[in-house]
């Protein structure tokens, strides 16, 4: 299936309700599984009995609470409303069509003009970088609209983005700059709440550790790269998302990619959201864990998951799952829609499942506080067993984290791959992420930070409400700050283009 084309545009700051999925999980009669605490982990208010899922909990650093919405706050009607518009029947038999016409065009592109670049073909000795349809997509499909991304860009990614003009000779196959700038709206950067400045606080303070501890550790976390400055952002990222403790690591895609294998592997089942992102996916395939996919945001299809996982055991042993743990995003990328929260915690302490929640679009941008989307339900973080989010959007800076128990984060001190063998995050970039939380905490004693949440929230509302107005159709929560706005028909994209040679 051709999925329409989305322009996913992400606000800067200058759920629905499954009554049938609560309703369903009342009746429920699975055995009374309690949760556990091995090497050293610690359960809230449960008795440890070593099992889960009906099974013995190895070494995970995972551990179980009881604190949570209470029913009456779960049946609290739906903050705000998500929509998924469905697309005309018209409009999606002309993206289809529009979609095959190209690949024709590309089809016989291919057959008659052999490019100049580009030529080589898989080496022999050597992986395949490509499987041959994608070969085919990019060169002869993706390659007429390519010049609408890849743009490189020459200043900071704020309201207005200073893009390097370049042109093509060849239909796209190379670009050459033509020296000249273009300055446009920025509708593609993450900067939610304005953090990535070249000017002002954190810039200032930024450039200072520069030059007290200069770009690099030059080693990993285990040996010469721990700095004051990275303790001191670990206690700061738990103490801002209000849990026991957190560890941060220089890449946001590597935190996930790199410490999933460390918390799940063979033997244990994966609830993997159908949205979730690639290094989400990538961490999964690594850690030899079983991945299951559920419906986006489905708590009814993931319930059905969840039981069949447990009454059916591992396939060929059947023997019960080490551990089951559902894997969701805060706020989706490219859907723009939030997590249901409250809903799939319920699922979570029903069947002693774990539950891990990407926070890279949440983190800073969602809640009151901007503490994430526990913060906008109004649920203790605690509740979440392990909490992942990025710098990368929010914060203005790079990295990511993962915060929860300390007996979690000492699991993942030692098993994960990326403390263990990665260096450390680079010290400007550190304190970058440092003083935009203390902003937006409150903590620099001026009410800045909030200013930027509650303008966020604002323009979110209002471009998503102006948008509508105008007829175009968008996706998601309104509350989002992510609005995917869908053009369907892939040859409108390239049209400003068109007078191109
Ligand atoms: C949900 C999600 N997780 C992880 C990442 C990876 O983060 P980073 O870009 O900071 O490496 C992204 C990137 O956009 C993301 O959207």
């Amino acid at each position: 299936m051709i999925e329409p084309t989305t322009m996913t545009t992400r606000l800067r700051a200058d759920s629905t309700w499954n009554e049938g999925a609560s309703a369903n999980a009342e009746k429920q009669t699975l055995p009374s599984l309690l949760s556990t605490l091995r090497n050293g982990l610690t359960s809230r208010g449960v008795e440890d009995t070593g099992k889960i899922n009906g099974y013995t909990l190895t070494s995970n650093g995972h551990v179980h609470s009881t604190h949570g919405p209470t029913k009456a706050e779960l049946q609290k009607p739906p903050r705000s409303r998500e929509s998924f518009e469905k697309v005309p029947f018209i409009t999606a038999a002309l993206t289809h069509l529009g979609f095959y016409i190209l690949m024709f065009l590309g089809f016989i592109n291919q057959l008659f003009f052999v490019p100049k670049i580009a030529t080589e073909k898989n080496r022999e000795g050597y992986a395949p970088l490509y499987d041959n349809f994608e070969k085919f997509y990019l060169k002869y499909v993706y390659r007429r609209v390519r010049d609408c991304w890849n743009r490189p860009i020459c200043s900071v990614p704020g309201a207005t983005v200073t893009l390097k003009d370049r042109v093509t000779h060849d239909y796209g196959w190379t670009f050459q700059f033509t020296g000249t700038e273009t300055q446009c709206i920025n509708l593609g950067s993450y900067n939610y709440l304005g953090f990535a400045e070249a000017s002002g606080k954190c810039a200032d303070e930024s450039i200072k550790t520069l030059k007290k501890f200069g770009c690099a550790s030059c080693s990993t976390r285990l040996e010469l790269g721990t700095m004051p400055i990275h303790d001191e952002l670990e206690k700061l990222t738990a103490k801002f998302l209000g849990v026991e403790d957190a560890i941060v690591f220089g890449m946001g895609f590597a935190t996930n990619s790199l410490n999933l294998p460390s918390l799940v592997s063979k033997g244990c089942l994966v609830l993997s959201d159908e949205k979730n992102h690639a290094s989400l996916i990538l961490g999964l395939r690594l850690s030899g864990a079983v991945t299951q996919i559920f419906k986006h945001n489905n708590v009814k299809h993931l319930e059905e998951c969840l039981k069949k996982a447990i009454v059916s055991g591992q396939p060929k042993t059947g023997e019960p799952w080490k551990k089951i743990v559902i894997i969701v995003e805060g706020v989706y990328s490219m859907e723009g829609s939030i997590v249901h929260l409250p809903e799939i915690l319920e699922l979570k302490k029903k069947y002693k499942a774990y539950l891990y929640v990407d926070e890279a679009h949440s983190a800073g941008a969602m809640g009151k506080n901007g503490r994430g989307v526990c913060d906008y339900y109004g649920i203790d973080p605690r509740e979440v067993d392990i909490l992942m989010g990025t710098f990368t959007k929010s914060f203005g800076s790079a990295g990511g984290y993962i915060a929860g128990t300390r007996t979690l984060i000492n699991h993942i001190r030692i098993y994960g791959h990326a403390h263990t063998y990665a260096a450390s995050m680079s010290p400007p970039v550190t304190q970058q992420i440092i003083t935009s939380m203390r902003i937006i905490a409150g903590e620099d004693g001026t009410d800045a930070g909030e200013k930027r949440i509650k303008q966020l929230a604002k323009n979110t509302r209002y471009f998503r409400r102006r948008l509508n107005q105008i007829g175009v159709i968008i996706y998601g929560n309104e509350d989002s700050p992510v609005v995917p706005m869908l053009v369907y028909l892939f040859s409108k994209i390239g049209d400003p283009y068109s007078d191109d040679p």
